[in-house]
């Protein structure tokens, strides 16, 4: 049994981590819960029937009977917390992006290499979820030449799903010094990536790659490579539209959307790969309602024959899926391949995101 420490009760702790451990029980037992927020800790205490509060994160990595913690604060703590937890001998899982500066995460990957014997896990869910998996499968056992690669992030928030389905606790007593560290912590940490004077729609920008952009291209790394060359990056509505055009390894171009509007009622993320006599697309339904049914779509032609085959549905739920391989690597001493190493190469990737970026408004 996995004695686990849970840093961040916010939405995504309480949608999915918490309810998953739960699920889990036989291989976890979340044994401490922190967050900043007093009325949230001794909510999820009551709910979960956690022994251990801590209103801070170092207090419950130093105090708190654990093997593993996860880290699902914001992003501006992933490093701090992670350097904490492995320098007091725990396993941890850090939810995306594993940070938001190349800099904090390679000091993080140095000491990484310090404690050899522990897991640190990135939660790429995507990149976990059957279909994805099942497209890699066919790409690589049956390869084609990809002639142009499609990606997208048209993005309708939590609230909208939550608002039906699953009730959050969203607490009003987190203090306001707490508040405002935060924040003067994430605008240094983006000060140290995009450069100190960069304008808001260019930090917006950046932070929409690291909060959300990061899935998609991770997802498409593992296929395709660290694309070679960024060729254009546009971006309208305060840096909350961007569309990137990419050269990939072969010579084949991409091109990738990420659409935060709210307006948009729709949640379409998807990969679509076309090849030569083939298309295959991967399609992502909001994290936010579990259980849904996913697939993924191929179609072949063969001179006047067309044919479209549909693996699916799946059922599984990728943070589940995640959360088992956690497991798998701390009992059995693997490491994942959603490593501080792998999530390195996303901020390298938007560091030339964002030179091109600049170059085009310059
Ligand atoms: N894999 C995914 O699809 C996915 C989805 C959503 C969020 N996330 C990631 O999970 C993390 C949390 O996101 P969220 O949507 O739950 O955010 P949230 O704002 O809803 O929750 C964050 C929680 O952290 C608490 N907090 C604030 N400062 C803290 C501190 N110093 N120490 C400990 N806790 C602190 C807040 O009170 C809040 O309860 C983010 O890094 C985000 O990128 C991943």
């Amino acid at each position: 049994m996995i004695r686990v420490g849970v840093i961040g009760l916010g939405e995504v702790s309480q949608c999915m981590h918490l309810p998953i451990l739960e699920d889990l029980c036989e291989l976890y037992q979340v044994t401490a819960v922190s967050d900043v927020s007093p009325s949230l800790v001794s909510y999820i205490q009551k709910k979960y029937h956690v022994d251990g509060g801590y209103l801070s994160a170092e207090e419950l990595i130093a105090k708190a009977d654990i093997d593993a913690v996860l880290i699902l604060s914001p992003d501006q703590y992933h490093c701090e917390y992670a350097a904490l937890a492995l320098r007091a001998g725990k396993h941890v899982f850090i939810e995306k992006p594993a940070a938001l500066c190349l800099e904090e995460l390679e000091r993080l990957s140095a000491l990484q290499k310090e404690y050899p014997g522990q897991v640190v896990m990135v939660g790429y869910m995507r990149r976990y979820a059957g279909p994805y998996l099942k497209a890699k499968e066919i790409l690589t056992q049956e390869p084609k030449e990809t002639q142009y690669l499609r990606f997208r992030d048209i993005i309708l928030e939590a609230p909208f799903f939550l608002g039906q389905t699953r009730p959050v606790f969203y607490p009003k007593d987190v203090p306001a010094d707490v508040i405002a560290e935060g924040g003067k912590l994430r605008r240094a940490q983006l000060d140290k990536a995009v450069g100190a004077d960069a304008d808001d729609e260019t930090r917006t920008t950046y932070q929409m790659l690291t909060g959300l952009g990061c899935h998609s291209f991770a997802a498409v790394r593992e296929l395709f490579g660290v694309p070679k060359k960024i060729h254009s990056v546009t971006t309208a509505s305060r840096g909350e539209h961007v569309v990137i055009v990419m050269e990939f390894e072969g010579g084949f171009l991409g091109t990738y959307e990420l659409v935060n509007n709210q307006e948009i009622v729709q949640f379409d993320a998807a990969i679509e790969i076309f090849q030569k006599d083939r298309k295959v697309l991967v399609k992502y339904e909001t994290p936010y309602l579990r259980y849904q049914p996913a697939y993924v779509e191929v179609t072949e032609s063969t001179g006047a024959d067309t044919r479209t085959t549909r693996h699916g549905p799946d059922f599984h739920d990728a943070f589940q899926t995640e959360l088992r391989l956690f497991a798998d690597c701390i009992q059995n001493g693997k490491q994942p391949k959603t490593d501080l190493a792998d999530a390195a190469e996303d901020l390298r990737l938007f560091g030339e995101i964002m030179k091109a970026l600049k170059a085009g408004k310059a």
